[in-house]
Order: structure tokens, then C-alpha cells, then sequence
């Protein structure tokens, strides 16, 4: 071994005859950022180092050696004494060329049938493997959060919308458990992309695959991969896994962000439906009334950003030749900055609905004020026989009628509204009653109290089983 040994040097440098300037070198480092995958970027590595030794490529020593340094080093990077070098370029040359400097050797023979771009691509993977696991979670916990809220106001009536004006009441719960669909569905992309990240790249080296007898099922299994990737241009070259989480991280926050715009809406006093927990807002400098919705208002602004990570990464793949290219130190970025504002959303989210304060008489009142239950007189009408295009008619004059007033349908007289159509008896009255209303669409995926009842029911099966 040399005396004086100069990883970068040794890695690759013999070959040239100048030095790069020191901004190529801040241009071209990735140690900034990938430091974050140093302890997948161990994990790769004692596996590789494990099958090479079963393969006796390496010796049963230089394995030992290569475990010791990477206990060392492992130690030194949780206790923040790892000492990171921007002239080392990224966290693969970092790690191994402190290993080498701990163990000599065969900290040198680590990189036999290896290449940093099939191990990049094996650090992300896990990397990613992981986060997808925790939003995972987190997605769960905030379904539970929302399913909670839920199991409380199956009973409580709000105005739905359409084109944001009333259109029929709804269950407060039955709107929040909309939302547990669609994380729901999110939780499924997320599973289903996680079975194409997590597949072994490790054994591509550069891009052809090596001259030495590796066994690439061998390290699968050590790592937890399922699979290994069949094809070794395609191992070391594609994203289009980190492409696929995006993607669903960008319809999570896609969904985060309607909430965020209902709980916006519903928290200004024009609604008046919910108040958040102060510790999610903040007041104004100038005008002491306020008490703005912070965290949903970011959390929209939020879901900018990770739509852009999206776009980053498509453009970033886009026309790119075989195999590995530089172009793909800049996945990484984007990615991590996905996983981290997930998340954090996530969790916030979590905690921010289990602390709503919900005000049913608000809801209530906004659901009398909208002529919500005029589907139901219509629905009646049909049922005494009449056909709906001639119900909705009869039913859009009672309306009219009742705005002249100036009140809810429910307070015009019965006599009137046969006046309008004989087949109205004094049974109308009770159809006009909103929670009548609820309580009549009672069927798979209504919004009766009952069905808001059993779904709640289904997803707490659901969520424990998970
Ligand atoms: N830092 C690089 C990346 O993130 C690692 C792979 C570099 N490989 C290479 N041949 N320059 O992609």
C-alpha cells in the first residue's frame, strides 16, 4: 500500500495530467447532498464484500477487515466525527477511501466487481425503499386520524357541494372518509412502486456486468431486494423507479392539498364550519382579528414543489443514451426533498385533524340556507309517479317560490306546494327535513349515517390489518 494514500487520486486521477478547478470540483461533488445514503452505501457494500469472500474472491480476512473499518466508520458518522471531503467527490469515494485508510488492502479490494454506478443505483434503491416505508406509515396513521373524526360525525349534517354551491346535505363524516379513499388509493401506489425499487442493480459494475464469478441472488438476499435487475445497461441507467415514487408522492400532496383548500374554506368565518388548534396558525402583524391557516396554505404551496421534482426528474431521464450517465447525480436531490415535504405534511396533517374543532350547528345551518333537500321533494314526487323531468320542474318553482320569501323550503305551506302539484301530500314535510335527507341514501358508498357507520367499520379492519 502507499505511504501517503490519496483516494481520489488512486480512484481514477492517474490517468490525467491536470487537476480539475475547484469549481468544476463544487460542480461535479455530490458529497454535499448523497451523504445521506452513507449507511445504505454500507449496508451495499458488506453485502458485496460477504459474496465476494463466498465466492473467494476476497479472502475470509480481507472480509473481517472490510467489516471492522465499516463498524468504524458507521460509528463515526452516527456520532457526526466523520470527517466528509468535498475533493473525494461523493459519499461511495468518502466511505472507501476512509476504509482503506483503516484497514489497508483489503479495504482496496472492496470495489473488485463493482462500479460506483451500480452502486448509486443500489444506495437509492434502499434509500428510497425505506422512505417509501415511513410515508407509508405516516399515510396510515393519518387515515386513522381522519377515520377517527369520522366515527364521530356520522350523524353530522353539512351541505355538499357542487361547483362549491350546496347541492344536498352529506355526512361531515362521509366527506372526511372521501379523503381516506384517496390516501387509500395512495397507499397502493406506493406499494406497487415499491415492488419495482426493490430490485438489485449491485453485479452491473460499469455497465457490461464483471469478469469475475459474482452471485448477484446471493447479495439480493442478504439486502432484502425481491429481485435482481435482469439487464445490466438498464441497472445502472434508469430512474424511472425514483419517477414512479414521485409521481404517487405528487398525487399524496395533490390530495393534501384539496383538504388543505376545504379546511382553508371551512376555517374563514364565512363558513365557519371547523376551527384548527392554534398551534397550526398564526396571527397577523397588523390586523389582530387574524388567525391565518398556516400549515394547510403551505402544505398547498408545498405540493408546487413536489409537482416540480416530478417535472425535474422526467426532463432529467428524458433522452438520455446507455447506460449510466452524470446527468443522474442530480436524481437525487429532487427525491429526497420528495420523501422529506411528504412526510413532514404527513405528519403535521396527522396531528393537525385529530385537533379539529368541528361546529355541526354551523354546517347545519349553511346546509338549511342552500335549498339542500330539493333533490329529496323531487325523488318524492317521482315515487307518487311522476316522471323526474316533470318533479325537477314542479320542484325548481316550489325553489323559486321560497326565495321570493325569503325561507327554506320546509317553511312553505303544504296547500301551496300542492298548488304546484296535487300528488304533494303532508308526508313532504318529511322529506324536506335534511336529516331525513341523509339518512334516505342508504345504500354502498351513500352518505346515510349507517353507511358512514360500516365504512368506518371497514377501514379500521383495513388499517389494522395492515
Ligand atoms: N455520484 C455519482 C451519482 O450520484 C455516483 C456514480 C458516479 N459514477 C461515475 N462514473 N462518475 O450518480
Amino acid at each position: 500500500m502507499h505511504d501517503q494514500f490519496d483516494h481520489k487520486k488512486d480512484a481514477w486521477s492517474a490517468r490525467f495530467s491536470e487537476p480539475v478547478s475547484a469549481l468544476v470540483q463544487r460542480y461535479t461533488a455530490s458529497v454535499g447532498f448523497d451523504q445521506r445514503l452513507a449507511l445504505f452505501d454500507i449496508d451495499g457494500s458488506l453485502a458485496h464484500a460477504t459474496m465476494l469472500a463466498e465466492q473467494g474472491i476476497i479472502s475470509r480476512d480481507d472480509l473481517a477487515a472490510i467489516g471492522r473499518g465499516m463498524a468504524q466508520i458507521r460509528e463515526d458518522i452516527a456520532s457526526g466525527r466523520f470527517e466528509w471531503k468535498l475533493e473525494l467527490e461523493d459519499v461511495h469515494l468518502n466511505i472507501e477511501a476512509r476504509l482503506v485508510q483503516l484497514v489497508g488492502d483489503a479495504g482496496k479490494r472492496l470495489h473488485t466487481g463493482r462500479s460506483r454506478n451500480d452502486q448509486v443505483a443500489t444506495d437509492i434503491r434502499l434509500w428510497l425503499r425505506d422512505a417509501i416505508d415511513q410515508i407509508a406509515a405516516q399515510l396510515r396513521a393519518l387515515q386513522r386520524a381522519l377515520v377517527d373524526l369520522a366515527a364521530q360525525h356520522a350523524d353530522t349534517v353539512m351541505p355538499g357541494f357542487t361547483h362549491l354551491q350546496v347541492a344536498q346535505p352529506v355526512s361531515f363524516g362521509h366527506h372526511l372518509l372521501a379523503y381516506v379513499e384517496m390516501f387509500g388509493r395512495d397507499g397502493e401506489r406506493l406499494r406497487d412502486a415499491r415492488a419495482r425499487v426493490n430490485r438489485l442493480p449491485l453485479g452491473a459494475a460499469a455497465l457490461a456486468g464483471t469478469t469475475f464469478p459474482i452471485d448477484r441472488l446471493r447479495v439480493a438476499q442478504l439486502l432484502g431486494f425481491d429481485g435482481v435487475c435482469q439487464n445490466s445497461l438498464d441497472a445502472v441507467s434508469d430512474r424511472d423507479f425514483a419517477i414512479e415514487f414521485t409521481a404517487a408522492a405528487t398525487l399524496v400532496m395533490l390530495h393534501v392539498s384539496r383538504l388543505s383548500e376545504e379546511l382553508v374554506l371551512w376555517m374563514s368565518p364565512a363558513f365557519g364550519f371547523i376551527d384548527l388548534a392554534d398551534r397550526f396558525c398564526t396571527g397577523s402583524s397588523i390586523m389582530p382579528q387574524k388567525k391565518n391557516p398556516d400549515v394547510p396554505e403551505l402544505a398547498r404551496g408545498k405540493t408546487g414543489r413536489v409537482a416540480g421534482h416530478l417535472m425535474g426528474l422526467l426532463m432529467l431521464m428524458k433522452a438520455q443514451p446507455l447506460a449510466y450517465n452524470k446527468d443522474n447525480q442530480e436524481d437525487k436531490e429532487p427525491l429526497f426533498d420528495t420523501a422529506d415535504t411528504v412526510l413532514d405534511t404527513l405528519r403535521i396533517f396527522t396531528d393537525m385533524v385529530g385537533g379539529i374543532r368541528v361546529k355541526p350547528e354551523a354546517m347545519q345551518r349553511a346546509a338549511l340556507q342552500g335549498y339542500a333537500t330539493a333533490t329529496d321533494l323531487a325523488d318524492y314526487l317521482v315515487k307518487k309517479g311522476l316522471p323526474f323531468r316533470d318533479a325537477h320542474e314542479v320542484v325548481a318553482r316550489a325553489v323559486r317560490l321560497a326565495v321570493d320569501r325569503g325561507v327554506g323550503l320546509e317553511a312553505l305551506p303544504v296547500a301551496e306546494l300542492q298548488g304546484l302539484c296535487p300528488l304533494i301530500g303532508d308526508d313532504a314535510l318529511d322529506v324536506l327535513q335534511l336529516r331525513g335527507s341523509l339518512a334516505a341514501r342508504d345504500h354502498l358508498g351513500g352518505t346515510a349515517p349507517n353507511q358512514v357507520r360500516a365504512q368506518v367499520a371497514r377501514w379500521r379492519g383495513l388499517l389494522d390489518a395492515a
